[in-house]
């Protein structure tokens, strides 16, 4: 069974599209083509970046580059190298793109749930009247020693209420919290429609730092949310289905 909602998969296009508005760039980790000069510069203003493939999808061949003294510590998956020199680094992420485009991107740092970095998808999607709606909010706890929260990295989806309670922020903020995401949604959902026409859907991947702050990853204009099938409360699995039938969506 196929729907119809436009899809985009180059992050920085949908990036760009973020930063052109100044009450959305402020959401935004500073992004940048990955280039010898855009790496320099990433890393004289940042202690972690994230290289991540332009077209990308499911946390594959992200490598999260830290600043040590003395190098460069890449961990690709679970493994981790040392650079002792820039030039080193460079030559070592540029033949691991090979011919494919990549991004960097500040590295935020996660906020915690029960020990484990977690973030957000906000899923949003239009009603038959046209009008935005952010239908449901989830997490993606992610598996200690990784460096994407994703299902398929191993990552367990929550409830948000569930993955918050077990989180350093109080009930106060969460709701806040909560409130502010949603609001997120809809202004990236009026976004994408003033750039692109027949968007449907969209799942925003939002990191919260740990003073709070949300920070929007990446843009996904083909939201995955099966996982959430698995749950026992299933409540969320089915509303986001019942907005999605409106448009054709059945799973
Ligand atoms: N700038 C970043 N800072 C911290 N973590 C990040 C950053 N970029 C990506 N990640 C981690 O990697 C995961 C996958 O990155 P994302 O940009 O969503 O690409 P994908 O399309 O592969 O899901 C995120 O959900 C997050 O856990
Ligand atoms: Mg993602």
């Amino acid at each position: 069974m196929t729907y119809k909602s436009s899809t985009i998969k180059s992050k920085w296009k949908k990036t760009k599209w973020l930063l052109e508005e100044s009450h959305l760039k402020q959401y935004v980790p500073a992004t940048l083509p990955f280039s010898k000069g855009n790496l320099t510069s990433m890393l004289s203003s940042y202690s972690t970046v994230f290289f991540k493939p332009t077209s990308g999808s499911g946390g594959n061949n992200i490598i999260r580059i830290k600043k040590k003294d003395g190098g460069y510590q890449t961990q690709y998956n679970t493994v981790k190298t040392t650079y002792t020199t820039q030039e080193k680094l460079y030559k070592g992420l540029k033949r691991f793109a090979g011919k494919k485009d990549f991004l960097l991107q500040k590295g935020i740092r996660l906020a915690k749930s029960n020990g484990k970095p977690f973030d957000i998808r906000v899923m949003v999607q239009k009603t038959n009247k046209g009008s935005w709606v952010s239908t449901g909010l989830f997490t993606k706890v992610g598996k200690p020693n990784k460096v994407a929260t994703n299902y398929n990295q191993g990552g367990t989806v929550e409830y948000f209420n569930k993955t918050m309670a077990r989180s350093e922020f109080n009930s106060i903020s969460i709701q806040q919290m909560e409130h502010k995401l949603k609001q997120l949604g809809v202004s990236v959902g009026h976004n994408f429609d003033r750039h692109y026409k027949g968007f449907k859907e969209l799942g925003l991947d939002v990191a919260l730092d740990q003073s709070g702050k949300p920070w929007i990853l990446e843009v996904n204009t083909r939201p995955q949310f099966y996982p959430l099938k698995a749950l026992k409360d299933k409540s969320l699995y089915h509303r986001i289905v019942s907005y999605g039938k409106q448009y054709g969506r059945t799973k």
